[in-house]
């Protein structure tokens, strides 16, 4: 198939464009478009023909359910069954944003973009370009992120056309996505929400407004045995082509370690590369080091890491080594996605 490439400036949104877009999801068809978290390849999601076409563009398995997103808060009843007073709470707070809702289902929500279960994930992005389709479409438009199944999710638009070229209907090229960490996705089917999938709305932030929040204890994965309730946690995921290393400790002591790493490996004739922050970049003896930010600003890192994740692959590194970064705020969820990527595990340097 042939992909139509548009560039749609957030500033100045062409609304033939943002036409085209909706008919092509009003007839069944694919369109990427970004959002603020990551670029998302949309379809229609009360047509069972539509969403099949996302799993097989994805090669993503079928147990694993899509997101629906929607332009306002009054289309949420007509998909979920119950809407309680924390989720109420939450939306007003939250949305638009990248804060994920799982409500029981109504029947309307076909069962192959809930893989199967008597839930739904729903979210009303904030991004502009986004909203604008989904309106233009006038329906309610599932959408997971933009990568092939098991890739770093899609932070630009380049990303998209590497992995979907050719298998999806349009792309829609709207610059970066500021936060390029997905939302988070929190269950609240209950009096008291669990995160399932920790993102940029953090615990805290949700503490604030409705008080506790539990997380899913197979998030954290310290217990192979737990079967995380958001099936998409289950998989390796966001993984570049190279094997990733992640080292925690103090600082000096993982950038010597680091280092002798390199060494040995250079000795072999093998290509290295290393993730550093701002403050440590000048620290590691090797050609391919990458700055993901600050280390101060967790915000920044988040931002980054799927794109520095990409930018190993063109760069044909076979090992990628990384300091852990801190936990605070959106810190949880770059290190949720950062050790997904290097097969959850994490090296501790005494
Ligand atoms: O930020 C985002 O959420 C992006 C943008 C494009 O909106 N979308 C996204 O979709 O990340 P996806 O499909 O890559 O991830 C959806 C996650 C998966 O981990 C999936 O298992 C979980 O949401 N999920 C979806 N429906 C669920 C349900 N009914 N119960 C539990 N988890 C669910
Ligand atoms: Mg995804």
């Amino acid at each position: 198939m042939e992909t139509i490439i548009k560039r749609v400036d957030i500033n100045n949104i062409d609304n033939n464009i943002i036409k085209q877009a909706g008919n092509i999801l009003k007839e069944g068809g694919l369109v990427a478009f970004p959002t603020e978290t990551v670029y998302g390849i949309g379809a229609n999601s009360l047509d069972v023909n539509a969403i099949n076409k996302i799993y097989e563009a994805k090669g993503r398995p079928s147990d694993n359910p899509l997101i629906v997103h929607v332009s306002s808060k009054q289309d949420v009843q007509k998909y979920a069954k119950k809407i309680n007073y924390t989720a109420e709470k939450l939306m007003d707070e939250f949305w638009p944003g990248p804060l994920t809702l799982i409500f029981e289902k109504r029947d309307i929500i076909p069962d192959n973009i809930t893989g199967g279960l008597n839930t739904v994930a729903i979210r009303m992005p904030s991004h502009t370009i986004a909203r604008s389709i989904i309106k233009e479409a006038d329906l309610p438009i599932a959408a997971p992120s933009a990568n092939i199944s098991g890739r770093p999710s899609p932070t630009m638009a380049e990303h998209v056309i590497n992995d979907l070229n050719g298998k999806v209907d349009m792309i829609i090229d709207g610059g970066y996505c500021e936060i390029g960490l997905e939302s988070t996705v929190l269950d609240v089917t209950d009096t008291i929400p669990t995160i399932l999938r920790p993102g940029g709305i953090t615990k805290e932030m949700l503490e604030q407004v409705v008080g506790k929040v539990f997380v899913d204890p197979a998030i954290k994965k310290s217990n192979k045995n737990l079967i995380p309730k958001s099936p998409g946690m289950k998989y390796r995921h966001y993984a570049p082509n190279a094997n990733l290393f992640v080292f925690s400790g103090a600082s000096n002591k993982v950038i010597v370690h680091i280092n002798e790493l390199i060494k040995t490996e250079q000795e072999k004739g093998n290509k290295v590369g290393v993730i550093a922050t701002k403050q440590t970049k000048e620290m590691y003896y090797c050609d391919d080091v990458i700055v993901i930010g600050d280390e101060n600003k967790p915000d920044e890192i988040a931002s980054n890491l799927f794109r520095v994740l990409r930018e190993f692959d063109n760069k044909k590194v076979e090992s990628i080594y990384c300091e852990a970064f801190s936990n605070k705020d959106i810190g949880s969820a770059t290190m949720n996605r950062l050790l997904k990527a290097a097969g959850n595990k994490i090296i501790n340097i005494d």
